[in-house]
């Protein structure tokens, strides 16, 4: 019998408090181990160091990384999603990959921008998500305003689990609303340290609180919770471990299981017995010794050995995957065997790409998994012009990994790189230069989007290109794309050609 799986990630905008959260759950977890506060700064520190090796050494956090961990019985899989304020893709098709998402916000501040952001796309794939109203230690807004918040600018139903004893200074514990039970800071650090109280007196204002949210709101509901239709709502701290207990307790008792995956010809089961998964991300070079790549697949079905065959879907010859990864929190592990719902990376020389279906047999192919169109295009600009070929090495293989889009004008050599934000532009010049050792500057695009075209009929498609041949470009994979001047244009020239959909979406 293999152990239940949960497979999530963390949704928050920056300094929300992710890292720190995500450090107490592989802790109360038993992946890392810390003893006592003062030193557990340290290794904290050094965890969190660790963790972020990968990202240090391209000096900045743009990548995903995988960590699992046991508790009781229970393996979760946390998938980490970049905290920047400006992300790409990556951040997106990770999401694909998750059953479910913790949602954490900042009890002074309340639903940010890049919280929304994240959440619209959980949203679109009915991703079911359970919120922590993390550092109510500290001063924060009111509990009902930050539930009014999140239930009105979500549109969800909000149901609270637990509720907040005071803030701030008058912080004096987190009341579980299911138990009636408080637990309590104590010590100098003001820290959970195991302290609870079975029949707490409530200081009368937050009685009343209590009886006012227990009439007001929605009783938890784990149908509507998976539906994506309710969040229940944990305050805690991660900081001082008030909540963290409870957040593993609740994603092992309602988060969903597995789910079927959306595929071609129908929907995957993991109970499914052929071995099934998608590519959700590509990094490249992790180990600076070996230029290798890791394709990060979930495992959608089926039991997955090592060494067992796989074929690409729709291209190349099956690939027996002799050393699968599994990532036991700071260790890559060898995995000899994987189950649904958990992720296992793949080395591979650049055979396998973000999207790819790999399976036992090959007719069955994963869809949703979106590339945007980007939101700013920039010319590359070339210093060495005997670079050439590692330039354009370069710019494919970023795209491979969705950190940028690269567009090949079909008239002129200046090719075009798109991104979603703004700091994606950065990371490529960075790495550019640390990988590839090309210097390259950016200049301004004479387009400002790009859409992806199709037509039912192949003529219609054709003529469009013939005509509009100055703005026609290839991707990647040599699909055809529009490039325009600004938004309004591709809505001008839409409505002149009804017989070509432009897309800014485009599913591999
Ligand atoms: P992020 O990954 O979402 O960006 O946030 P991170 O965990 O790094 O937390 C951002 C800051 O908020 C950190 O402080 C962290 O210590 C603090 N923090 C996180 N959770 C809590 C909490 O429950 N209570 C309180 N009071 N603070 C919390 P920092 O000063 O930026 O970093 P550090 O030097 O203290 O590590």
């Amino acid at each position: 019998m293999t152990s239940p799986r949960r497979t999530f990630a963390i949704i928050s905008h920056p300094d929300a408090g992710k890292t720190t959260l995500t450090e107490k759950l592989l802790y109360f977890g038993g992946a890392i181990h810390l003893a006592g506060e003062v030193k557990a700064r340290g290794a904290n520190r050094r965890a969190r160091s660790d963790w972020m090796k990968i990202e240090q050494q391209r000096g900045i956090s743009v990548t995903s990384s995988v960590m699992t961990f046991e508790k009781d019985g229970v393996t979760f899989n946390l998938l980490d999603t970049p905290g920047h304020e400006d992300f790409s893709e990556d951040t997106y098709r990770t999401l694909t990959a998750v059953d479910s998402a913790v949602m954490v916000i900042d009890a002074a501040r309340g639903i940010e921008a890049q919280t929304r952001k994240l959440f619209e796309v959980c949203r679109l794939r009915s991703v079911p998500i359970i919120t922590f109203v993390n550092k109510v230690d500290r001063e924060g807004r009111p509990a009902f305003e930050l539930l009014d918040e999140i239930a009105d600018i979500l549109a969800l139903d909000v149901a609270p689990m637990s509720w907040p004893v005071g803030m701030g200074g008058l912080f004096e514990g987190v009341l579980d609303l299911t138990t009636g039970k408080v637990s309590r800071p104590e010590g100098d650090s003001r820290a959970f340290l195991g302290k609870v109280d079975d029949a707490p007196t409530l200081p009368p204002e937050v009685a009343e609180e209590v009886e006012l949210a227990q009439a007001g709101y929605a009783a938890f509901d784990a149908d509507a919770y998976r539906n994506g239709d309710l969040t229940p709502v944990y305050f805690g701290s991660a900081l001082k471990d008030f909540g963290v207990a409870e957040l593993i307790d609740a994603l092992s008792r309602h988060a969903p299981p597995p789910r079927p995956q959306p595929a071609e010809p129908a929907p995957v089961s993991p109970d499914n017995k052929e071995v099934t998964g998608f590519v959700f991300k590509v990094q490249a070079n992790m180990d600076p010794q070996h230029r290798d790549r890791i394709a990060f697949m979930r495992l959608c079905s089926g039991t997955f050995k090592r060494g067992m065959k796989l074929t690409p879907t729709g291209h190349g010859k099956p690939i027996a995957v002799h050393s699968p990864i599994l990532f036991f929190a700071q260790n890559r592990e060898v995995a000899d065997e994987a189950f649904p719902g958990d992720i296992i990376g793949i080395p591979n020389h650049g055979t396998l790409r973000v999207g790819d279906t790999l399976s036992e047999r090959a007719d069955v192919r994963f869809t949703g998994l979106p590339n945007f169109a980007p939101e700013i295009l920039r010319r590359v600009a070339l210093k060495d012009p005997t670079k050439t070929k590692q330039l354009r090495k370069a710019l494919d293989d970023m795209a491979e990994e969705g950190v940028t889009q690269v567009f090949y004008p079909e008239i002129g050599s200046n090719w075009i790189i798109g991104v979603v934000g703004q700091l994606q532009l950065d990371v490529l010049l960075s790495r550019l230069d640390a990988e590839y050792k090309v210097a390259a500057g950016l200049e301004p695009a004479p387009f400002d989007t790009a859409r992806w075209i199709a037509a039912d009929d192949a003529a219609d498609l054709k003529a469009f290109m013939d005509l509009n041949r100055a703005a026609m470009a290839k991707d990647r994979d040599d699909n055809p794309v529009f490039l325009a001047k600004s938004a309004w244009e591709v809505g001008y020239v839409a409505d002149r050609y009804p017989k070509v959909r432009f897309l800014a979406t485009r599913e591999r």
